[in-house]
């Protein structure tokens, strides 16, 4: 059965000009294949990148990507249909080391924005000749903190001329982040209409509109299509205790969030002043885990050390609550939805600080279109449908991969980077009753974490020529790319 899908499918792709029922040189993952859920195909798609965080397509549908540390590089790719994609002209757009995670296009796709811990920068940009034509000038200053240093930028499609950043805060800022007028662990939004060179730049710290604050590290902002409502995915504290005892394991949860819409004057809770509850208040993941937690149910917020002026009631009564709550320590990191606003895909990269590893996929959630909200109810715990896993989460990090940033192109494939293997990986939809398909040369192996055909394409002596011939083509594509990986 999954044999004649394959075959079919590569039987599409040779329409052109490659040769029999292949997609050409694929590539293949440095580590133990993904799992694909079932109704979607995936595929590698480019490989050897510096820390590949944000992407994004511009205007003539090339792919824009954030190298941390080293720039924004921009890739066409000779889209063969499905997920065979093939990357033919790859080049430095910017070189700047400090650019780190955030990336976002004007609506007119002419302006390049991108920030740095400290600052968003912008430049005038050509996407036809896929080059900048500006030096950069700074949009917002005043970012800089010692920990938790993405600056995740989004530009509304609803309302023209704004310009979201989110800035997060770690728990050495944590009494500061308290106060707003730090700027710490908060989503604000810039109005950019028409702003000329000559002004300076504004200070996150005391300009701008709060959209939200109390959120330790929502990385992921999003928009929805439809009804214009932003979301954001919160990473939420790790090693947390409860009145001294402690419970970081399975708490507190990671969090999805809502903030209203950018053309009402109205906060999405004045009561709460839009404050989401960090340092003080935190989500629950496991109500069973939490001591002295009577009441306390998935998506309620708790305080961590209870006093007579801070309570889980007070938590409750004088915070925002998540929208919905995800197992802890998944940490999401972007957030996109669908064209049409029915689905929400979220990465998430990861845990670090837990037993047994968890997250390290790509999932999505359903939201209602018309009205922007989830189906799944806040107290939630089975919102996520996993779309590509690693194999084995007990090899992670060290042998997985650990999605970033998402894109979603004219032909509605899901493009994810994942920074810890410098790849790119595409995605598409296949039908629900189809079985889920990771595309690997012919004789790969679908996932069974083998290291057969699945490894770096440096470490099995195949005997199959055709396989030694695309490792070849491997080494030479991204070559360099790999030696710079490994500098
Ligand atoms: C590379 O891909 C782009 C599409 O992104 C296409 O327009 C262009 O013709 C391709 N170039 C080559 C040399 O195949
Ligand atoms: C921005 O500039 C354009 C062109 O000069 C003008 O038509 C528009 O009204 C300006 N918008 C705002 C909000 O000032
Ligand atoms: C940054 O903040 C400092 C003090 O907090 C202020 O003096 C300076 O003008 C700010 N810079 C910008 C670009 O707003
Ligand atoms: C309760 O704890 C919070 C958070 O640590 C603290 O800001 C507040 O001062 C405490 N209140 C009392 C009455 O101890
Ligand atoms: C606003 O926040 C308060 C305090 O957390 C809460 O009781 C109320 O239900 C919230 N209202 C909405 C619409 O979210």
């Amino acid at each position: 059965m999954v044999k004649k899908a394959v075959l079919t499918g590569a039987c599409l792709y040779t329409a052109g000009a490659l040769a029999q029922g292949t997609c050409g040189d694929i590539l293949v993952p440095r580590n133990p294949a993904p799992v694909v859920a079932n109704g979607w195909q995936a595929q590698l798609v480019a490989g050897g990148l510096t820390k590949p965080r944000s992407i994004q397509f511009d205007e003539a549908g090339a792919l824009l990507v954030v190298e941390s540390g080293k720039g924004i590089s921009r890739h066409r790719f000779t889209d063969n249909g499905g997920t065979c994609l093939h990357a033919n002209h790859s080049h430095m757009l910017v070189e700047l080391q400090g650019l780190n995670h955030g990336l976002a296009l004007s609506n007119e796709g002419d302006i390049l924005y991108a920030s740095t811990a400290e600052s968003v920068l912008a430049w005038s940009y050509d996407a036809r000749g896929g080059a900048v034509t500006s030096q950069p000038r700074t949009l917002v200053a005043n970012m800089s903190n010692n920990d938790l240093v993405t600056r995740t930028l989004l530009i509304s499609e609803k309302v023209q001329g704004k310009l979201i950043v989110s800035r997060g805060s770690a728990e050495a800022n944590r009494d500061r982040a308290a106060v707003l007028s730090s700027g710490l662990s908060q989503i604000r939004v810039f109005d950019i209409t028409n702003r000329s060179d000559s002004e300076s730049p504004y200070n996150f710290n005391t300009d701008g509109d709060v959209l939200g604050w109390g959120l330790r590290n929502s990385v992921g902002v999003a928009e929805h299509p439809r009804t214009g409502g932003i979301y954001a995915v919160e990473n939420s504290v790790d090693g947390v205790t409860r009145n001294g005892q402690d419970i970081r394991e399975n708490n507190p949860g990671e969090e999805l969030n809502f903030f209203g819409y950018l053309d009402e004057t109205v906060k999405v809770n004045a009561s709460a002043n839009n404050n989401y509850g960090y340092p003080h208040c935190f989500a629950v993941w496991d109500p069973s885990e939490i001591p002295d937690g009577d009441g306390l149910g998935v998506g309620k917020q708790f305080a961590v050390e209870e006093n007579s002026s801070l309570t889980d009631e007070t938590c409750e009564s004088d915070y925002v609550a998540p929208r919905l709550t995800f197992p802890a320590h998944y940490a999401p990191i972007d957030l996109k939805f669908s064209t049409g606003g029915e689905t929400g895909y979220i990465t998430f990269r990861g845990s670090f600080d837990r037993s047994s590893p968890v997250g390290y996929k790509v999932a999505s959630i359903a939201f209602n279109a018309a009205t922007g909200e989830p189906v799944a109810s806040a107290d939630s715990k089975g919102a996520l449908r996993d779309i590509i896993t690693n194999v084995d989460n007990t090899q992670c990090p060290d042998k997985c991969f650990r999605p970033v940033g998402l894109a979603i192109d004219s032909k509605g494939r899901i493009w994810f980077s994942s920074d810890s293997t410098g790849e790119i990986y595409v995605l598409q939809r296949t039908g629900e009753n189809s079985e889920g398909k990771f595309v690997l040369p012919e004789g790969g192996q679908n996932g069974d974490g083998s290291g057969n055909n699945n490894g770096n394409g440096d470490s099995a002596a195949s005997t199959v020529f055709g396989w030694e011939t695309r490792v070849l083509g491997w080494t030479a594509l991204v070559g360099l790319g790999v030696w710079l990986m490994a500098v």
